[in-house]
């Protein structure tokens, strides 16, 4: 009988331990964000600040470019990638998308749905507008 009690209790643990994780919110996506590493390389100003999130620039793209072998690439702004896509859209783009280095497009393709619908119902809540696009990236040379 103890035993009974205890299992049941270690299930509802269980079950409240993971349904936050399990739930698409606008919440989530922000979280995912920052852990994802996503602001690192495509909001202006968050590596200086020591990680203050801007919304009003979040996700909108850096100027400031990556140049390697594979030329130079510029953090695309996120905002206008998904201003056609709907939500399904995004889902499967994120699932299959390819680009030249740094961006960590494996990474992506790890999320879940509900990650990766949450992500874009993070984004698209975002205020400040749609910005203005990144650079074009060059090749190398
Ligand atoms: C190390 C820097 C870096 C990190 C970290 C990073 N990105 Fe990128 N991202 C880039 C660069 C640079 C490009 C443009 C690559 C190119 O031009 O081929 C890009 C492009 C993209 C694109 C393609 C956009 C388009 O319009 O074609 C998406 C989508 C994207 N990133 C999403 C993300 C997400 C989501 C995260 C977090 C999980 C993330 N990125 C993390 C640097 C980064």
């Amino acid at each position: 009988m103890i035993k009974l009690v205890g299992l049941a209790a270690a299930g509802l643990a269980l079950s409240f331990g993971t349904a936050g994780a399990q739930e698409v919110s606008v919440a989530f996506g922000e979280h995912l964000a920052v852990i994802g590493g996503c602001h690192d390389c495509h909001t202006v100003g968050y590596n200086e600040s020591g990680g203050k999130v801007d919304p009003n620039v979040s996700l909108a793209g850096n100027p400031a470019g990556f140049e390697g072998p594979w030329g130079k690439t510029f953090a695309k702004n996120l905002r206008l990638t998904l201003a056609n896509m709907s939500e399904d859209d995004w889902l499967l783009f994120s699932d299959t998308f390819e680009t030249a280095p740094p961006m960590p497009w494996f990474n992506v393709h790890a999320f879940t749905d509900v990650e990766s619908r949450s992500l874009y119902q993070y984004i698209k809540s975002l205020p400040g507008g749609l910005g203005e696009p990144m650079p074009d990236s060059l090749p190398p040379g």
